[in-house]
């Protein structure tokens, strides 16, 4: 798992999302990365005119003079605001850098905090990673028809932000409250008809969510183990690093409305009393009427060496590899 890598002074999104000057900086910096053709996919950087390379920097949260951020931010005004809310920094020499970097797919945008400290990654960090990509190509290919959806453990509020381009109302929730505040500010980057179709809130897993409405639901949950996972909102599973996954399926199936399908991200676990919780969960999903697959994702995927690492603190572990499982409620 990957999160924001440079180092800077306290993430606070609740102080911008106060300020209406601030708020109005994103929105200017989300049009022109939107006209520029700005795609941040994690290794996967394009704008499409050499002239915008400034713009792309500042996106990125590297330093660029403070006349070219004025410019790119709608002037001195929305600067100061994001300087004084925290969203920003800036040196003696004038070289202003933003507080976070931008990720992109072209159309749906949002931000990712860099880390507080360079020593620690903080438990309520705000997590995005090469799986959040794969949860996006995923909501691709599965989340095709429909009005509603939802993104269970929406982190950065990037995957809900995708999906405001399918459905006519898309919910992002997540239990850390520095994450949904800063989905709810990364809102701003989307243009009015993306933003008014989405709808942040603070929950856990599916509490308060009426089930069977929602056409569409989609999580990539968090999967490892306990003692491996410092206490991290984004990363920690559970004991096994299956009890959180298996919440979500539970209570997000719930959700589905007749015909609807719902996506996770998580890890398929044995063990060497030849159990397997995800298998048996599906067994009785499948008992229950619904239809479930498990789509393996392919071996390049990071989590395969992570998986070795928590083999090696897990003996009754057998085998773990990384899947996305589907489930689709009858009509
Ligand atoms: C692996 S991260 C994925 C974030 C985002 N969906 C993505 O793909 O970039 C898991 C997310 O689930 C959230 N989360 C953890 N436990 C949760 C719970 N009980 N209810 C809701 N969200 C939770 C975390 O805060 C984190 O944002």
């Amino acid at each position: 798992m990957k999160t924001g890598e440079r180092v800077h002074g306290g993430w606070a999104p609740e102080r911008s999302l106060d300020s209406v000057v601030a708020c109005h900086a994103i929105a200017e910096l989300g049009r022109n990365l939107a006209r520029a053709g700005f795609i941040n996919r994690f290794g996967r950087l394009q704008i499409d005119d050499e002239h915008d390379a400034a713009l792309a920097e500042l996106a990125l949260g590297r330093c660029v003079d403070v006349s070219i951020a004025a410019h790119w931010l709608g002037g001195p005004e929305p600067l100061l605001a994001l300087l004084q809310t925290g969203l920003a920094t800036i040196t003696e020499e004038s070289r202003f850098s933003l507080s976070f970097e931008v990720l992109s797919d072209g159309k749906a945008m949002a931000l990712l905090p860099f880390l507080d400290s360079s020593t620690e990654v903080p438990v309520d960090s705000v997590y995005a990673g090469t799986d959040t990509w794969l949860l996006r190509d995923q909501a691709w290919k599965y989340g095709l028809q429909g009005k509603r959806a939802i993104d269970l453990g929406t982190g950065t509020g990037l995957v809900a932000a995708f999906l405001t381009s399918r459905f006519e109302s898309v919910v992002a929730t997540d239990i850390n409250q520095r994450a949904a505040r800063t989905a709810q500010l990364g809102r701003e980057l989307l243009p009015e008809s993306a933003k008014s179709r989405m709808h942040v809130v603070t929950n856990d897993v599916a509490a308060g969510l009426r089930p069977g409405t929602f056409d569409f639901v989609c999580v990539n949950a968090p999967w490892v183990p306990a003692h491996r996972a410092n206490g991290r909102i984004y990363s920690q599973g559970g004991e096994t690093g299956f009890e959180l996954p298996r919440r979500f399926i539970l209570e997000g199936t719930e959700l589905l409305a007749p015909g609807g399908i719902f996506i996770a991200l998580c890890a398929e676990l044995s063990f060497t009393d030849n159990s397997n919780p995800l298998r048996e969960l599906l067994a009785d999903l499948d008992s229950d009427g619904f239809v479930t697959q498990i789509d393996p994702t392919p071996v390049t995927h990071p989590f395969f060496a992570a998986t070795e690492a928590t083999s090696e603190t897990s003996p009754d572990l057998q085998s773990a590899r990384h899947a996305t499982v589907v489930v689709q409620r009858k009509q």
